[in-house]
């Protein structure tokens, strides 16, 4: 995957909360294309394997019941520096340090249940797209 791509997913708080159609928006309106999208659900064991870079820390039970209790939305994004423009987009990890008008800021209810999530590198955008989507179902 190029260094101009992102990976997301919607998490179940955000599509529970009806924010579906407000956060694509966001996303489109601040210039990202949509190359990959779907709406799916993990199951406990995929989720755990999606995050398994966390299996020592202390969130790790929790965020693999969060993960897995309700549908996600994941999409490859595409943009100029698409890593770091999206983490902008979506603000901190914890929203209550989360810039105004940031995707976190507007949707996020903790840290745990923050609305949304962005790849932190370009190899781990790859590796997290790779891990959702299929060669074909992606449309550069
Ligand atoms: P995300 O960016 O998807 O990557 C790892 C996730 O772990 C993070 O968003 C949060 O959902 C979750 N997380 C990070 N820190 C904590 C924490 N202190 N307590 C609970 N969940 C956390």
């Amino acid at each position: 995957m190029a260094t101009n791509r992102t990976f997301t997913m919607i998490k179940p708080d955000a599509v529970e909360s009806g924010h579906i159609g407000a956060i694509l928006n966001d996303i489109c309106a601040a210039g990202f294309k949509i190359v990959a999208l779907k709406y799916t659900k993990l199951s406990a064991e995929k989720a755990g394997e999606f995050y398994a870079v966390h299996k020592e820390r202390p969130f790790y039970g929790e965020l693999v019941e969060f993960m897995s209790r309700g549908p996600i939305v994941a999409a490859i994004l595409e943009k100029e520096n698409a890593v770091e423009a999206f983490r902008t987009l979506i603000g901190a990890t914890n929203p209550a340090n989360a810039a105004e008008g940031t995707i976190r800021k507007k949707y996020a209810k903790s840290i745990g249940e923050n609305a949304v999530h962005g790849s932190d590198s370009d190899e781990n955008a790859a590796i997290e797209g790779a891990f959702h989507f299929a060669g074909t179902e992606i449309f550069g």
